[in-house]
Order: structure tokens, then C-alpha cells, then sequence
């Protein structure tokens, strides 16, 4: 008589555990044991942090192998090196996941053993976030847990509740048995699907935005424009879009595909982006006018090619002053939209950001300096300084999208701020 023994699902899987410093640390003991239950050989990096909640020989006992826990460890690096360590992975699995190893995952720093393997690795990565409700919540670990996820990074969790230090709220490292069922998932589906999606903090808003130039015809082939390409204004609906916003986009001519999930209005002269802008901005919560207005149209155009003269060195064109579409929705008598502009300017950057802010009656204003080289108009970094009437907030030179992100959590806290009172 042959018995058959069934298969654990994760026999013949090497999972590498990397635990960083927090007090879900604990739990990271038996998480080794869930897994190993489930048939996996299981390896186990603590960082220097993590080491201080939980011994390495706890760990060692548990997972039958050494604990990795330094990278200039001569011993351990001949045992079974950090690059051999990365290759031995078929998943790695941070938890917990603290804020601090989040952001230097996110940033691709190597600083020390965990960090050095997850870099080395070709291995799929999941992280389960733990900490603190508020440290959760902050914009930087936002845009870090997003910055993981565009790099297919598996997030699994936070959940929510009571927490270690007495606050309630989403931070808590979802139980042992829960993640081990994630990674038996991950092998059984091999889908990103089973990864818990990032939270959705702004399901229920509305935000407009306008982005790019517009275009102002002199004649049937000439027209004023500006060299706004377009990208900071579809970055912003992108990463609003992302975090669950309803997203419309009125946009003026631009090469950019639409951002998934947002409804896109084209236009091409300022008149048009400001009837859009009317038609929509009242059923939005925020409005954001990141588009390069032309200031100045054509007081006529021309219905003809404008000829070149043989005799005159000089041509005047008579323009007349484009409505401010910005200015129009601030002064909205009913249902005006929390309003924030943008000011691109190449001197006195504040103090002209400033005037526009009061002087078109606005919540904020993102001054934007122009003038600095590889920022600004048609460029794929950009760095910002937000300005409200008591307030101002500096986001560092970056690429668009994290900055992006980074904003649009600025302003719906600043309007969520604004709610309150
Ligand atoms: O599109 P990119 O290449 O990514 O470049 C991004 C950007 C530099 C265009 C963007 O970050 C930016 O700074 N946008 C505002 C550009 C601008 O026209 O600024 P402004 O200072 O001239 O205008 C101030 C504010 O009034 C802006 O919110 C503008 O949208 C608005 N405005 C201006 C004129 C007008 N007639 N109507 C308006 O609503």
C-alpha cells in the first residue's frame, strides 16, 4: 500500500524574512513558524533596529538557519554572502516594515544587509507596513508606499486598530497567519492581485485640473503658445486619480496619454479652457490650475495667412487680455471649489506668488520657479513651494510623479484643514 503525502504549499520555496525595528517585531517569530509550517525554508535578515525588539537566536532556532545581520560581517558573508543570499530568494517578504525601511526600499539605498539583498534580488518583494497611525498617514511614507507599488512592490496592509503607543488607526502589521496566507497566494496565483491595494483616502472627491498651454490662433497657421508640455498637470491628475479621486482633466494641447480612471476635457484657447472650467468646477470639491494660460489673444485673427511685407521690417499685433479662468472660479458666489493656482515666475519667486495668491482670491498657490534649468516648463523634475494665507510648505526638487504625489496630499489636507474651521 503507497501513502501519499500532500505537498505544503510552499514546499520547495525559499523565503527570505526581513524584519525591521518596531514593535511588531515580536510577531515576526511567529511568522517564521507559519511559514515554515507551510513547507517554505526560511531565512532571516534583522536589521540593527530590529534586532534591539527581537534576538537573532530566536530567530535562528525557529528557522533552522543562521540570522543575517550585518553586511560587513566577515563569517557570515563566507557562509552565505548578501549577493548569494539574494539569488537563494523566491520571495522576500519585509515584516514589519517600518516607515524607515519603506523609504529606503523606496529610494533604492543599500545601507545595510536587508536593503543591499532586496536591491541585489531578482525575487518578487511584498512589505507589511507597521507603525505608528500618524507616521502611516504622513505624506512621505505615502509617496514612498506609492513609489513601491510602481515598482510592482506587493504592499500587504496595514491594518487597522489599536496600536502599541495607545493611538487607533491603520499602522498595525497584519497578523502572521494573514501574511503567510498572502505569500502562499503570491505562489499560487502568481498574480499582483492578491497584494491588498494601496488605501483609497480620497474615494468621494472631486478634483479639476487644468494642464498644459493654451493656444491662441493669430492666423489660420501661427498662434501664441508656451512651452508647458503638459506633464505637471497630468502627474497631478494621475496621482489624485490613484489615491481614488474622481479626476477631470481639462487640458490644452498636449502629447500625453489620458491618465487611467480620468475624464479628460481638450480644448485649445484660453476662452474654451475657461468655458470648460465653468462648466465643471462647481461640482468639484478642488479646482487646481496648473495649465499655462495664455494672458494675451490675438484681438482679431486674422482669416487669412498673414503676408510678409517687402517693404516693412517691423509687424505689430493688437492683443487684448484672455479672461483669468483661475480668478473666475475663486470668485464663484455658489459652490466654488477649495482653489489652488500656480505661479510660474523666473524672479522674486515669493513675493510675486504671494500677490497672486491674495490678488485672485485663492487658497493656495504652488510657486514655481521657471528660471532654474532642468525644472519648470517641459521638464521631467520640477520643485514647488506652496503658499496659503498662514501657511507655506517646500517640496524638494524631484520627478513630477512623486512630486505630484506629494502635492496632492498637501492640498487635500490643506482643504480638508480648511473644512474643519
Ligand atoms: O506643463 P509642464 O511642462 O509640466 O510645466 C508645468 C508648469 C511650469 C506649466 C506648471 O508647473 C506651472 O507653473 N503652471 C502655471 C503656469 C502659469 O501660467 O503661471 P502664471 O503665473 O502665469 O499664472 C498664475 C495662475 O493663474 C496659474 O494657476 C494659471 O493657470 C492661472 N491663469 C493664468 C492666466 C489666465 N488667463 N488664467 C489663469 O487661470
Amino acid at each position: 500500500m503507497t501513502s501519499v503525502t500532500p505537498s505544503l504549499p510552499l514546499q520547495g520555496k525559499n523565503i527570505l524574512l526581513g524584519i525591521s525595528g518596531g514593535i511588531a517585531a515580536y510577531k515576526a517569530a511567529d511568522l517564521v513558524r507559519r511559514l515554515k509550517e507551510r513547507g517554505a525554508d526560511v531565512r532571516v535578515i534583522l536589521t540593527p533596529a530590529a534586532a534591539e525588539f527581537i534576538t537573532p537566536l530566536t530567530l535562528q532556532a525557529l528557522s533552522g538557519n543562521p540570522v543575517g545581520l550585518s553586511l560587513l560581517d566577515p563569517a557570515a558573508e563566507a557562509a552565505m554572502g548578501h549577493i548569494e543570499l539574494a539569488r537563494w530568494a523566491d520571495f522576500i517578504l519585509v515584516a514589519p516594515a517600518s516607515a524607515d525601511v519603506i523609504a529606503r526600499i523606496a529610494h533604492g539605498m543599500a545601507n545595510d544587509l536587508l536593503t543591499t539583498c532586496i536591491l541585489a534580488a531578482d525575487a518578487p518583494l511584498a512589505v507589511a507596513p507597521a507603525m505608528n497611525q500618524q507616521m502611516y498617514k504622513n505624506i512621505a511614507t505615502q509617496n514612498n508606499l506609492a513609489t513601491l507599488k510602481s515598482h510592482n512592490i506587493y504592499i500587504y496592509g496595514p491594518a487597522a486598530g489599536d496600536q502599541a503607543c495607545g493611538d487607533v488607526g491603520m499602522g498595525r502589521m497584519l497578523e502572521p497567519l494573514q501574511l503567510a496566507e498572502l505569500v502562499v497566494d503570491f505562489f499560487k496565483f502568481h498574480s499582483k492581485t492578491i497584494a491588498l491595494p494601496l488605501p483609497k483616502p480620497l474615494i468621494g472627491m472631486k478634483i479639476a485640473i487644468t494642464a498644459g498651454p493654451t493656444r491662441e490662433a493669430i492666423d489660420p497657421v501661427r498662434y501664441i503658445s508656451n512651452h508647458s508640455s503638459g506633464k505637471m498637470g497630468y502627474a497631478l491628475a494621475t496621482a489624485a486619480s490613484a489615491l481614488g479621486a474622481q479626476v477631470t482633466l481639462i487640458s490644452g494641447p498636449v502629447q500625453l496619454a489620458t491618465p487611467e480612471g480620468v475624464t479628460r476635457i481638450d480644448v485649445t484657447t484660453a476662452q474654451d479652457m475657461l468655458q470648460a472650467a465653468l462648466s465643471v468646477a462647481s461640482n468639484h470639491d478642488i479646482f487646481i490650475g496648473c495649465a499655462a494660460v495664455a494672458d494675451y489673444r490675438m484681438a482679431e485673427v486674422a482669416p487669412q495667412k498673414l503676408k510678409k511685407s517687402a517693404d516693412k521690417d517691423q509687424l505689430t499685433l493688437q492683443l487684448v487680455k484672455n479672461p483669468d479662468i483661475i480668478a473666475t472660479i475663486a470668485a464663484l458666489t455658489s459652490h466654488r471649489p477649495f482653489t489652488v493656482g500656480f505661479a510660474a515666475e523666473t524672479e522674486q519667486l515669493a513675493q510675486y506668488a504671494q500677490n497672486k495668491l491674495t490678488s485672485k482670491n485663492l487658497d493656495l498657490i504652488c510657486a514655481n520657479d521657471v528660471s532654474a534649468a532642468g525644472q519648470g516648463f517641459n521638464s521631467e523634475q520640477n520643485a514647488i513651494t506652496v503658499y496659503g494665507r498662514h501657511s507655506e510648505h517646500s517640496l524638494v526638487l524631484q520627478h513630477k510623479t512623486t512630486l505630484a504625489q506629494a502635492l496632492i496630499t498637501l492640498i487635500v489636507e490643506q482643504f480638508q484643514n480648511e473644512k474643519k474651521h
